[in-house]
């Protein structure tokens, strides 16, 4: 079933999520399948149980390479439960983001180009990766709304910040 997703100003955005408990592992696999359909069907690169009404700490991603999103590296497709984020540098870089509950704007955010991550998958299997780049920015972009964070909220520079289709008339983007 396709969800509503809350939008920016929603105060519900700004909660911190809770940890996926026992008690919760039953009722997973069904938000999960929607979580799937409803970032499908607006053609997201991401999204957090939380844009959903569900303040779990439960995210959503994948890219695949294709010919809508061609600068986009590939990220794998992730269902993570409970993440934890460990940068492994210090360096910042600066990349363009959306989001879902952000509609029709872009802004370039810092994040940590070079991170591990680590959770559970929807089976309870532990996941441990190492990302940099696209990948590295999906995953803190994702995880930060468990923690009630949207984007614009680390944007530094708003003369880079407004309407995709005034930035980039040439592209649709990725939302996340
Ligand atoms: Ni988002």
């Amino acid at each position: 079933m396709i969800r509503d997703i809350l939008r920016m100003g929603d105060a519900r955005l700004l909660e911190r999520s809770r940890e996926v408990a026992a008690g919760d592992w039953p009722a997973l696999a069904a938000l999960l399948a929607d979580m799937r359909e409803t970032m499908h069907a607006r053609d997201g690169a991401g999204l957090a149980a939380p844009q959903v009404d569900v303040r779990l700490r439960v995210v959503i991603f994948g890219v695949e390479r294709s010919a809508r999103y061609p600068d986009a590296e590939p990220v794998p497709w992730t269902e993570l439960v409970n993440p934890v984020i460990t940068p492994l540098d210090t360096t910042m870089e600066d990349g363009w983001e959306g989001c879902l509950s952000v509609p029709g704007l872009r802004g370039i955010v810092p994040r940590f180009s070079h991170i591990g991550y680590r959770g559970l998958d929807a089976q309870g299997k532990a996941i441990e990766r190492e990302a940099r780049g696209f990948h590295a920015r999906v995953v803190q972009h994702e995880c930060d709304h468990l923690d009630g964070i949207l984007y614009p909220m680390r944007v530094r520079d708003f003369a880079r910040f407004g309407f995709t289709d005034v930035l980039f008339p040439e592209s649709a983007g990725i939302d996340e």
